[in-house]
């Protein structure tokens, strides 16, 4: 895939019904950020301001994304990309059923194909069950790195259940770290900007 194919790509999704959520949404929530970037991060799925402005990561939780990443020198406008399992927004922000998120994976799975990332940092539960093991538990297993052909992943807490429970902030932001640390080890065309 070329450019304008991953561009073409893009307008596709934003018109797609291939499940029943396309009959709830406001605006269908592609991703966001550098498409040359290493390290691509993946959420659940759109919630109601994402739904309103088609961009991931916009409410409260997205606030408390962008400061941890700025922290560590990342960033949507320069290093990293966004994307989520579904890209439109479950009602009242229930988990997606299986059969949606099946319905959806190939944008994602193109998505992947095209940035053709070496870190998938998978932001809660949902996203590290499809894309580590359905066995995976954020508690426990948080902050590490498992390897699946050729790239490495690693799950983190969610942005909104750091909001719930701001208790484990130094628990989440220990995580970017290591994610710092692993980029600085292996991610030779990212740059960390601190602006
Ligand atoms: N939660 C997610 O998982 N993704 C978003 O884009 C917003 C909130
Ligand atoms: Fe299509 Fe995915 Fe939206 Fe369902 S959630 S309509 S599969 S883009």
């Amino acid at each position: 895939m070329n450019e304008s194919e991953f561009r073409a790509l893009e307008q596709s999704c934003k018109t797609c019904r291939a499940c029943g959520l396309c009959k709830t949404r406001h605006n269908v929530v592609f991703g966001i950020g550098n498409p040359a970037a290493e390290v691509l991060f993946i959420g659940e799925g759109p919630g109601e301001n994402e739904d309103l402005q088609g961009e991931p990561f916009v409410g409260r939780g997205g606030k408390l994304l962008d400061t941890m990443l700025e922290a560590v020198g990342l960033s949507r406008k320069h290093n990293i990309y966004i994307a989520n399992m579904v890209k439109c927004r479950p009602p009242q922000n229930r988990d997606p059923f299986p059969e949606e998120q099946d319905a959806c994976a190939h944008w994602l799975a193109d998505q992947i194909a095209y940035i053709h990332p070496k870190i998938i940092v998978c932001l809660g539960r949902v996203a590290a069950f499809r894309m580590i093991s359905p066995d995976f538990k954020v508690t426990k297993q948080h902050g590490q790195f498992f390897e699946k052909n050729g790239i490495l992943y690693m799950g983190m807490f969610h942005p909104a259940a750091i909001l719930r429970n701001p208790n484990q902030k130094p628990e989440a932001f220990a995580d970017f770290l290591k994610l710092r640390d692993k980029i600085e080890e292996i991610c030779d065309k990212t740059t960390l900007v601190f602006d």
